[in-house]
């Protein structure tokens, strides 16, 4: 199949934020415990029981932000609990994920030590559910006020002298659901609310994100956007929120009691798998044209805080886990999200892929007997990427409808492509979602010369492949070959079901 398409070189899109590389961490099985923090007697190597081929790992991303401690634990974290020594941390009961106990040994300053080892900004979720204003306030002031306060003090007495930068905080998760069941004229209040007693404190200035919609619900965004400017109060800064957060996660079963499994799917579910990942462009353009018609100007933000595959759990772990393989498709998907992303930088301003270790669709499983660290196929889709962070968006118009098949009822777009431009350099990312048909581009690139191509292949002989243990490098990019330029034109080759960057010189 033949693909004719334009890039403009030297016409600027939106600045592609790096937050859309973001990162989720959850304590939902082992995320937190056994993924980031091994505690201090483990016997892998670790920083104060940070696991350190984990940050090695993820820091070969450029990870930009983590999101903490939840999720839906966040509406029931209690952030007291999690400081002072470890031995006096009182344990509660993970009623979300497993029932399990947690003891609170991973808190704010473990939190706070792996952001600053991974290079990343943190982005903290408060509990409205279950947590009160002065709480919430409090732990503001507990992270970033210098200078003397009570909770200043607290966090001296704690061993930390200087107050933490922290940007990004979130006004509870999923009010709709486990984040209280609200109705959205209810949560727009509280987050307003919560909002307003969220201080900033010297330097610091708090970026709050307001518990966004689920899916389609573009209702939700549209009572969240009609609260977003009216406090009428001139000498408080804030209006309560700054931006507003929306979940999608791509589902292949017909239920949520049949999600299917992450590794073994035949043709069809795979198909529809890529239907569900595509439609994170119908979700993004509802809300984003719902924002436009009270926000033309585009100032407050949107956050896709959560988003990923979610499959049946793995054989044999704990249900309540959310453990899951990840495999070829699972690239795809995030190739796929991430064309998306790149078209809606305009309004996007920070995605979160659930979650980044052992959990949905991570990029890196470890093995809990032996301790052994697997990068997925989603990792190395990341990595690929990671030219686009802080790039310059670049438009692609197609001179053709691009190949497409019939899965059941929808038209799966079997090609996807993006472009950025950064530091002098082009890349193109490019998937072929097909996994019958290879697809070949000529790639007409206008208003810049592109020279000394570099190009790297993702895939694997069946869109089921996936790295083990036993078997880590199964799905790992390789220099690829079969990309040219001549005469301003580019051509790709895009083998079945592969993901291709190509880069060079402009
Ligand atoms: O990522 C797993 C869970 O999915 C999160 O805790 C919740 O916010 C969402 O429903």
């Amino acid at each position: 199949m033949n693909v004719e398409a334009v890039i403009n070189v030297d016409l600027d899109g939106p600045r592609i934020s790096r937050h859309l590389y973001g990162h989720f961490a959850e304590h939902l099985g082992r995320c937190v415990y056994g993924g980031f923090y091994v505690g201090e007697d483990a016997g892998v190597r670790h920083a104060d029981g940070i696991r350190l081929d984990v940050v090695e790992a993820l820091r070969e991303l450029n990870i930009p932000n983590l999101r903490w401690p939840g999720g839906c634990f966040a509406d029931e974290y209690h952030w007291r609990d999690g400081i002072g020594p470890k031995d006096e941390r009182p344990v509660m009961v993970n009623t979300h994920w497993g029932g399990v106990e947690e003891n609170n040994h991973f808190g704010t300053h473990e939190f706070m030590a792996l952001c600053e080892l991974l290079g990343a900004e943190p982005y903290i979720s408060g509990n409205v559910g279950s947590g009160t204003v002065r709480e919430m306030s409090e732990w503001v002031e507990y992270l970033t006020r210098d200078g003397d306060s009570p909770m200043a003090r607290l966090r001296k007495a704690n061993g930390r002298d200087e107050p933490w930068p922290v940007r990004f905080w979130g006004l509870g998760n999923e009010a709709w659901g486990c984040g209280g069941n609200m109705t959205a004229e209810h949560y727009a209040q509280e987050a307003r609310r919560y909002g307003t007693y969220c201080r900033d404190y010297g330097d610091n200035k708090l970026y709050k994100i307001a518990a966004g919609a689920n899916s389609a619900d573009y209702a939700w965004t549209e009572t969240l956007m009609k609260q977003v400017g009216h406090l009428g109060c001139r000498h408080v800064r804030s209006t309560g929120y700054e931006a507003l957060s929306v979940h999608y996660y791509t589902l292949t079963g017909p239920t949520w009691e049949e999600k299917g499994s992450a590794t073994d799917f035949d043709t069809d579910e795979y198909y529809r798998t890529m239907v569900a990942a595509a439609r994170i462009e119908e979700i993004l353009a509802g809300h984003a044209a719902v924002m436009d018609c009270y926000d033309p100007g585009r100032s407050v933000g949107l956050v896709l805080d959560e988003w990923g595959t979610w499959f049946d759990v793995e054989p044999g772990t704990n249900p309540g886990f959310l453990y899951q393989q990840n495999t070829v498709r699972d690239a795809l998907v995030a190739s796929v999200h991430f064309d998306v992303f790149h078209r809606f930088a305009g309004r996007l301003v920070m995605a979160n892929i659930a979650q980044t270790v052992n959990v949905l669709q991570a990029m890196l499983l470890t093995d809990p007997q032996t301790g052994a660290l697997v990068r997925t196929p989603t990792y190395h889709v990341f990595r690929m990427n990671r030219g686009h962070q802080d790039a310059t968006a670049l438009r692609v118009d197609v001179r053709a409808p691009l190949p497409s098949r019939r899965v059941g009822d929808a038209t799966l777009t079997t090609v996807s492509l993006s472009a950025s431009r950064k530091d002098g350099r082009l890349l193109v990312s490019l998937s072929n979602l097909d996994a019958v048909s290879a697809a070949d581009l000529e790639i007409d690139l206008r208003g810049g010369v592109v020279g000394g191509l570099e190009a790297q292949i993702l895939t694997s002989g069946a869109p089921t492949d996936h790295n083990t243990p036993e078997s880590p490098s199964v799905v790992t990019p390789r220099p690829y070959d079969g990309v040219s330029v001549a005469g301003g034109t580019l051509r790709v080759h895009l083998p079945v079901h592969s993901f291709v960057t190509v880069s060079g010189a402009l």
